[in-house]
């Protein structure tokens, strides 16, 4: 992975970083009951693609999160999968980490510690810009890696590397397939990823074996999660600011236009709060066409429902992911065009840029490919694909000048000075992520 130039990027991009400042927080368990609808953390699943994600996320919610058609026919996951979970504990059992109520092993009632959000990333190398934007909401992350196979993987690698630049420090590797493998081999195996994690900020971090697909060792998981990646503390009383994944239009064609509901926003509360009948912003907003230029426009909406899971709420606070029903024309919202907008307070949301100021830090290595290929220098002229929270953008270099790159941007995106920008390049047929950059203003 390029250790020594790895190892001082994450230096680098840790310096004041965005993310929420963690506790150890039995304090927020406590306050959580058992009937609170919402997961108080976002886990995210992240990968080599097939080294089972979805089969982990599937055993620990009973959800099989790949649901869209061409996920079934091609067998991989293609989108951002979303399912929750509560982990409990059996008061008699050893380790007795569960997520039932009722102890599978002696029946006993269980107590409830707490609930969680999975969020399943796909691990294909086409689908890098998808596992960007689900990174931007992970609190912590289970990364899996397939003991039959040689590791690491490219996209074990890039993904990695993707947590990372994005500053996330609370991960646990999961040697999964143990069920498939020899007892050397999956002592081999255990070597390969130490010396893969040696010298970055994941050195130290807890591997633990288990086969998804046949539900070994998942209590030992469960309690390495509970020990080793605490719930945040949330930032509750900032200007709220969501980022929106999806937008949909949920009534039926032909539907009676009396009762026609308004556009639904899905994606996750990053911090703040919303309840329902706040007026919310939405940025860059809806597109328009003036002499031939396209343009965007801000867009105010009041909400008028909440949804967490399947659940209706009145109120929301940042974990899992969140539907917010507007009182919008659905004909904005349609078809994910709000995709890569934030939401937030009116007045109170970042500046809209069509330009970024950048100030590049690189990798040495290209991660994500089977090749060992050197990063070359940013170019002049250059198409570059950016990604920041759930947007993407195409990015032209317009200016370079020793570390500060500038680029014109294909679709404006509203985010904060100070964010972290993630470079990716066009290497043969795909974008392979070769670093980031710190927006300046
Ligand atoms: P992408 O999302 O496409 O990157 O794949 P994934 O990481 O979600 O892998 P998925 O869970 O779809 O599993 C891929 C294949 O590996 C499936 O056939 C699973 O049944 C199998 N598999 C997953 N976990 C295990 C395991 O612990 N043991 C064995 N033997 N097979 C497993
Ligand atoms: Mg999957």
């Amino acid at each position: 992975m390029g250790k020594k130039k790895a190892s001082k990027l994450t230096k680098e991009s840790t310096k004041g970083s965005e993310k929420v400042s963690e506790k150890v927080s039995e304090k927020v368990s406590e306050k959580v009951s058992e009937k609170s609808f919402q997961p108080e953390i976002n886990l995210g699943l992240v990968g080599h693609v097939d080294h089972g994600k979805t089969t982990l996320t599937e055993r620990l919610s009973g959800k099989w999160t790949d649901t869209h058609s061409e996920e079934l026919k091609r067998g991989i996951t293609i989108r951002l999968g979303y399912a929750n979970t509560s982990f409990y504990k059996c008061p008699k059992c050893k380790p007795g980490f569960t997520t039932k109520d009722i102890c599978p092993k002696c029946k006993s009632k269980c107590q409830f510690l707490r609930k969680i959000s999975f969020v399943d990333a796909p691990g294909h190398e086409s689908l890098m810009a998808t596992m960007l934007s689900g990174a931007t909401i992970m609190d912590g992350a289970l990364l899996l890696i397939a003991a039959n196979e040689k590791c690491p993987q490219p996209q074990t690698r890039e993904h990695l590397m993707a947590l990372e630049i994005m500053g996330l420090k609370k991960i646990i590797i999961v040697q999964n397939k143990i069920d498939i493998v020899s007892k050397e081999r999956a002592l081999e195996s255990y070597k390969e990823i130490k010396e893969f994690v040696k010298g970055t900020i994941y050195e130290n971090a807890v591997i633990v074996p288990i086969s998804a697909q046949q539900g070994a060792n998942v209590d030992v998981l469960i309690e390495t999660i509970e020990k080793h990646i605490p719930t945040p503390e949330r930032k509750l009383d900032k200007d709220p600011l969501m980022f929106i994944a999806r937008s949909f239009d949920i009534n039926k064609p032909g539907s009676n236009p009396l009762k026609m509901v308004g556009g639904v926003l899905g994606g996750a509360l990053f911090r703040g709060k919303f309840a329902v009948g706040d007026e919310i912003e939405i940025k860059p907003g809806m597109v328009y066409q003036e002499r031939n230029q396209q343009k965007w426009k801000s867009i105010t909406a009041k909400i008028t429902g909440l949804k967490t899971g399947n659940e209706s709420v009145k109120q929301v606070v940042p974990g899992g992911s969140i539907g917010v029903l507007t009182g919008l024309d659905p004909s904005i919202v349609k078809s994910d065009s709000l995709t890569g907008n934030v939401a937030g307070r009116v007045g109170k949301l970042p500046l809209v840029l069509n330009e970024f100021k950048l100030e590049v830090h690189l990798l040495d290595r290209v991660v994500g490919s089977k090749e060992d290929l050197e990063v070359k220098p940013i170019k002049l002229h250059e198409t570059l694909m950016l990604n920041v929270n759930s947007a993407a953008t195409v990015g032209v270099v317009m200016n370079i000048k020793k570390k500060l790159v500038v680029c014109a941007l294909k679709r404006p995106i509203c985010v904060g000075y100070g964010a972290r920008i993630t470079i990716s390049r066009l290497i043969g047929q795909r974008f392979r992520l070769i670093g980031y950059g710190v927006l300046k203003e």
